[in-house]
């Protein structure tokens, strides 16, 4: 019998860990007058049952899933911008407190479903009574606009099992497509868009001061 407690909990406290350390990038940048490439960050250890089935899916037997099922733990970074997304994998890069293992960058090589993101595999040193122990974790970089297709797909790849009809997955691509073309016109008015947020956080600094 598998103690999913026992082997979940180094787990749980890297997601935690990361959690803290990615918010911590997030405020330094909030502390100073610079666009902050992180506009939010989750992160989940995945449910049991996902296990399980994903196990049986892939034919990974449950003695080797810390090595072969690299998403047991998961973080995502939000950004606004698709440049965000290079300096977020530099800073990730830049850090000595764990080892990146895997890169794939499905921006670059977008999935047939239309799936774009950044994936980072962390080898990350938890420090448990025992030791020392490193652990998978898979780290996800995007923007608002994938991540808001990469949602609602999981939840029709979800209520489908995985089986979406091709009607659906034709609409699901154009609007793939949209969010890409959203990102780019994004991109093209980021100074714009920048300046506002400053003006904006300046002001509210100031109104803040002024009690
Ligand atoms: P799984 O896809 O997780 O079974 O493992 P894999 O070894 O094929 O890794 P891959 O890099 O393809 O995917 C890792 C994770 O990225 C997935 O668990 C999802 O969270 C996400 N992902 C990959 N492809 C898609 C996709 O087409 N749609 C959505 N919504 N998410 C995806
Ligand atoms: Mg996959």
């Amino acid at each position: 019998m598998m103690d999913w407690d026992v082997m979940l909990t180094p787990y749980k406290q890297a997601v935690e860990e990361l959690k803290i350390k990615l918010k911590g990038i997030r405020d330094q940048y909030q502390l100073t007058s610079k666009h902050t490439p992180i506009e939010f960050v989750t992160g989940r250890v995945k449910p049991v049952s996902s296990i399980l089935e994903k196990a049986k899916r892939k034919s990974i037997p449950l003695n080797k899933l810390e090595d072969e099922m690299q998403d047991l733990a998961g973080v995502r970074v939000m950004c606004q911008f698709v440049g965000d997304i290079d300096t977020v994998a530099e800073l990730i890069h830049a850090r000595t407190d764990f080892e990146i293992a895997e890169e794939r960058d499905y921006i670059k090589n977008e999935k047939r479903s239309g799936y774009r993101s950044y994936h980072m595999i962390l080898r990350y040193p938890v420090q448990t009574i025992d030791g020392e122990k490193p652990i998978l974790v898979e780290l996800q970089i995007r923007t608002l606009a994938m991540n808001f297709w990469a949602t609602i797909e999981h939840s029709l790849q979800y209520k489908y099992s995985g089986k979406i009809p091709e009607e659906i997955e034709q609409r699901l691509q154009k609007a793939a497509e949209a969010a890409y073309q959203l990102d780019e016109e994004m991109s093209k008015i980021r100074g714009e868009v920048q300046d506002a947020q400053q003006i904006i956080s300046k002001q509210r600094e100031s109104l803040r001061k002024r009690g």
